[in-house]
């Protein structure tokens, strides 16, 4: 059978079943959605389930739905990914087998070619593209550690697409082997009542059976697009040898690299494929895609196996980037290389916010790995140094909402700057609840004997310690709040993801999906209103 265009199911349903809800406070009470404008909303800390604290385990190399189905050179782990406008998307995918051991002996990228074949669907003449391949390798040069190196990746970039318009398309090799016939569809057109219907928005997925429960939930709600916000197979949780750990900390202190096991990022693309051969995905980097190797390289499987529109949207690295999806302008940033005012990624980043036309892409949104408002104990305070390098520019330029993940649970934070509740400040909110492997944050800061010691909040990649105590506000001269703070609207330790529809250039419905609910039900939902008359646009020059 082939598979059914997305956008032709579903969409009247939807609204209707969220409002249904029966398992949140703020749906329970009545069917009213609450917005943004009835805020600071009083805080609010959903009761912890304990009958789900059952570990998340990883799907193993067993599952069919990780293991290889193709025989030679046929295309496996197929995906698209927007470039910077609607016109033109990549599509990328694998031919050939990895190899993992001593004696490997990388694949000649050449040997395959990078085609794809695509037509608007139903109509249309059918168009040929051609792209890059490239293979990387993740090398140990320690004794009793295995080197691997990946089969072949192509990327593929098709131009000249129309807007909001379903493409069939085969990638392969034609002299060699094609793959079946996928479909997508091209974002809307940039403009003020222009969106794409519904946005899923998730973060530190990994590939366990609550991720596969997490992404169930996520097909469920029909996204036009999905959002990765970091950490995406934690791959790094495993020894070269394929044993696993729990933890990225007690995962193995003794061996002379913190290893990985590669192979289970072609676990994720096998896995991951249903979805994000029809439904673009765009990334940006967590932590564990870090993934040290020899000569200090790092992010070679993550900078590999996507494409990122750095070139098309300004930015000279894959680590950080910005694109449209209709009238939403995305800012794609990175919190592990370099963010303060002097950096190339803080100069690309003004010049990225000065160039945005708010009468065009109305809705400005801006996503990194770790979060700056998140009331956890896990990484509390920890993404402060870029807080404080970047927060006035993100401020004053009105981003309207943040997306982090990291922190493995749900907040929602009230409209806040600087530590401060501010009605021009964006929403930040933390979907760190993909299902990953790891523990769920289940402690907040705020509690009784749960407020980690300052110096502990040192970023350990970025080396930097900016969090010192608050200096007002009822936590004045101290680190934590006694009690869940003001600028925390929401928070609940479950797994789940959420889903952004943008109506109009001044609401968007922000709903949150808990894995433990039906399907479709919200588990917090709220309209997020922009207030541009109140709130506009401050020029800012990071040199005066
Ligand atoms: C994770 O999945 C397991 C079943 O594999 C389930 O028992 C557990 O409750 C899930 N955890 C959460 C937090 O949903
Ligand atoms: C992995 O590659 C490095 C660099 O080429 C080499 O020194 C090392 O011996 C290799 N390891 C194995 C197990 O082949
Ligand atoms: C992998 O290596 C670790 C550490 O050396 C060892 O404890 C484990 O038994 C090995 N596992 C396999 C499957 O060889
Ligand atoms: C890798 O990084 C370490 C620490 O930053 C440095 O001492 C070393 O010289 C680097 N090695 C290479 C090959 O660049
Ligand atoms: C942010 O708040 C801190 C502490 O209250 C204050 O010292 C700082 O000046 C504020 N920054 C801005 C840009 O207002
Ligand atoms: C910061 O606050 C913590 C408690 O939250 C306290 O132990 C510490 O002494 C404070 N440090 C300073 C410099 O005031
Ligand atoms: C924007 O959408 C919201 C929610 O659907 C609606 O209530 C509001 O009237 C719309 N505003 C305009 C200007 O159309
Ligand atoms: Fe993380």
């Amino acid at each position: 059978m082939a598979i059914l265009p997305l956008s032709l199911a579903l969409a009247p349903i939807c609204t209707w079943l969220l409002l249904a809800s029966l398992q949140t406070s703020i749906c329970a009470v009545s069917s009213r959605i609450p917005t943004t404008l009835e805020g600071p909303f009083k805080p609010v800390t959903a009761p912890l389930d304990n009958s789900l604290r059952r570990n998340a385990v990883d799907l193993p190399e067993t599952d069919p739905r990780v293991q290889r189905t193709i025989s030679s050179f046929e295309p496996e782990q197929v995906s698209v990914s927007l470039s910077a406008k609607y016109d033109s998307v990549w599509i990328s995918w694998i031919t050939g087998e990895y190899q993992i051991g001593d004696n490997i002996s990388p694949l000649d990228p050449a040997s395959v070619a990078s085609v794809v074949y695509y037509a608007i669907f139903m109509s249309g003449r059918q168009h040929r593209a051609t792209g890059s391949s490239l293979v990387y390798s993740q090398i140990y040069p320690f004794q009793g550690l295995q080197n691997y190196t990946s089969g072949i990746i192509h990327h593929v970039r098709l131009r000249g697409l129309k807007p909001n318009t379903l493409y069939y398309y085969q990638c392969g090799d034609p002299s060699i082997a094609m793959s079946g016939v996928y479909y997508f569809r091209t974002m809307p057109i940039s403009g003020p009542d222009s969106y794409p219907a519904r946005i899923a928005v998730v973060g530190d997925l990994g590939l366990t059976y609550n991720t596969s429960s997490t992404v169930d939930h996520l097909l469920a709600n029909h996204p036009d697009l999905v959002l990765l916000i970091g950490d995406v197979t934690y791959a790094d949780l495993y020894l070269t040898n394929g044993t696993g750990a729990d933890c990225f900390a007690c995962a193995f202190p003794g061996t002379p690299i913190h290893e990985s096991y590669q192979p289970r990022w072609d676990y994720w693309g096998r896995f991951m494929q249903p979805l994000v051969s029809r439904v673009p995905i765009m990334v940006v980097e967590g932590d564990h895609d870090i993934e040290e190797q020899a000569e200090n390289r790092t992010y070679e499987a993550y900078s590999s196996r996507f494409t990122f529109p750095s070139r098309e949207s300004g930015s000279s690295s894959k680590l950080y980037y910005s694109f449209d999806a209709g009238g939403v302008h995305f800012v794609m940033l990175g919190a592990y290389i370099g963010y303060d005012e002097s950096s190339d990624q803080y100069r690309w980043l003004e010049k990225d916010l000065a160039s945005v036309d708010r009468d065009v892409t109305p809705w400005l949104v801006a996503t990194w790995h770790p979060p700056w408002y998140s009331t956890y104990t896990a990484h509390y305070r920890e993404a402060e140094c870029m807080r404080v390098a970047m927060e006035d520019l993100l401020y004053n330029y009105r981003v309207d909402i943040v997306f982090n993940g990291h922190v493995h649970a749900y907040e929602r934070s009230n409209r806040v700057y600087n530590y401060t509740l501010d009605q021009c400040g964006p929403v930040h909110i933390v979907v760190g609840d993909g299902g990953n492997r790891e523990n769920m944050a289940i402690t907040h800061a705020d509690e009784w004997g749960n407020c980690p010691e300052p110096d502990t909040s040192r970023d350990p990649y970025t080396g930097g310690f900016c969090a010192s105590n608050f200096t007002s506000g009822p936590a004045a001269g101290k680190f934590c709040w006694d009690r869940q703070p003001d600028y925390s609207a929401y928070r609940d330790s479950s797994f789940g993801h959420g889903i952004l529809e943008v109506k109009n250039a001044t609401h968007a419905l922000w709903s949150w999906h808990r894995n433990q609910d039906l399907y479709r039900i919200a588990g917090d939902i709220v309209y997020l209103v922009r207030q541009p008359e109140l709130c506009p646009i401050r020029r800012y020059n990071s040199l005066g």
